[in-house]
């Protein structure tokens, strides 16, 4: 990894990364390239990820639980590219060189759509068909579950999250971390209109539309805190009309 820091702009830097990260996914077709853009260009999270410093060098194996198209697994992949070549911020903190990616995904649309526009990247992503309730969770370093747990009931939530953290003890990392992100149920607007939107668009995609569940942020956090984390909340749905936010997790040994 080259130590070389460029001065460019953090907007510059970021087009420049949406672009990079976007490319692939012209491989996988006209949907998954307009989704990609779209996605990566809109949501918050993950600018808001990269200027906060949340993903760290440190951060090498990394699972994305309900990944979709692997978004995550190609902006590894573009901001590694982006640090050899010396065009990264100096304010941006560096990520993992070439990080061993693992996505899980229910859907075999989803998992199929990734293949074909980022099974090519190095080191190859580890793109597994699975229910994320009963999925083998490799020991890693980093989780990242964005808008997925309200998929399936609160105790099935818990399940999951207990097996994140035996996961993540088990890489043996003292800087391991969960990124989370939820919608706040105790934001009752902002979290009518995440749920309106989810079904919306789970039935554009032609998924049957289940039911969902949701916390109150301070039941998230207690939850997180009895499992062993040691939790910090950050408002992430900017620009968006949801109540989304992102739970920075770390185990609770590396406090
Ligand atoms: C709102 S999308 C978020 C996708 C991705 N995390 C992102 O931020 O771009 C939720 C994803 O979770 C997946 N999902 C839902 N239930 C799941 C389960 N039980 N196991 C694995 N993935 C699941 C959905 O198929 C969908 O791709």
């Amino acid at each position: 990894m080259s130590a070389v820091m460029s001065s460019a702009s953090t907007d510059t830097a970021w087009r420049e990364l949406h672009e990079a990260a976007t490319v692939p996914y012209k491989k996988g077709g006209s949907f998954a390239w307009h989704f990609a853009r779209g996605k990566l260009g809109r949501d918050p999270v993950f600018r808001g990820l990269l200027e906060r410093g949340l993903v760290g060098a440190q951060h090498q194996r990394v699972v994305d639980i309900g990944c979709g198209q692997g978004l995550f697994a190609s902006l590894l992949a573009s901001m590694s590219a982006m640090q050899k070549k010396g065009r990264w911020p100096s304010s941006w903190s560096t990520t993992p060189a070439a990080a061993d990616y693992t996505g899980i995904e229910l859907m075999p649309k989803d998992v199929a759509r990734a293949q074909a526009s980022i099974g090519h990247l190095q080191p190859t992503p580890q793109l597994v068909c699975g229910d994320m309730c009963s999925a083998a969770l490799p020991d890693c370093d980093l989780v990242v579950i964005l808008d997925v747990l309200h998929y399936v009931d609160l105790e099935a939530q818990e399940g999951v999250l207990q097996r994140v953290r035996s996961a993540l003890a088990g890489g043996g990392n003292p800087q391991a971390r969960l990124l989370l992100r939820v919608g706040d149920a105790s934001s009752r607007r902002g979290f009518a209109i995440s749920q309106w939107v989810d079904r919306t668009v789970t039935r554009i995609r032609g998924h049957k539309v289940s039911p969902t569940w949701g916390r109150p942020l301070a039941d998230w956090k207690a939850l997180l805190q009895r499992l062993g984390f040691r939790v910090q909340s950050i408002p992430m749905s900017e620009g968006t009309p949801f109540a989304n936010v992102l739970l920075v997790a770390d185990l609770e040994a590396a406090a």
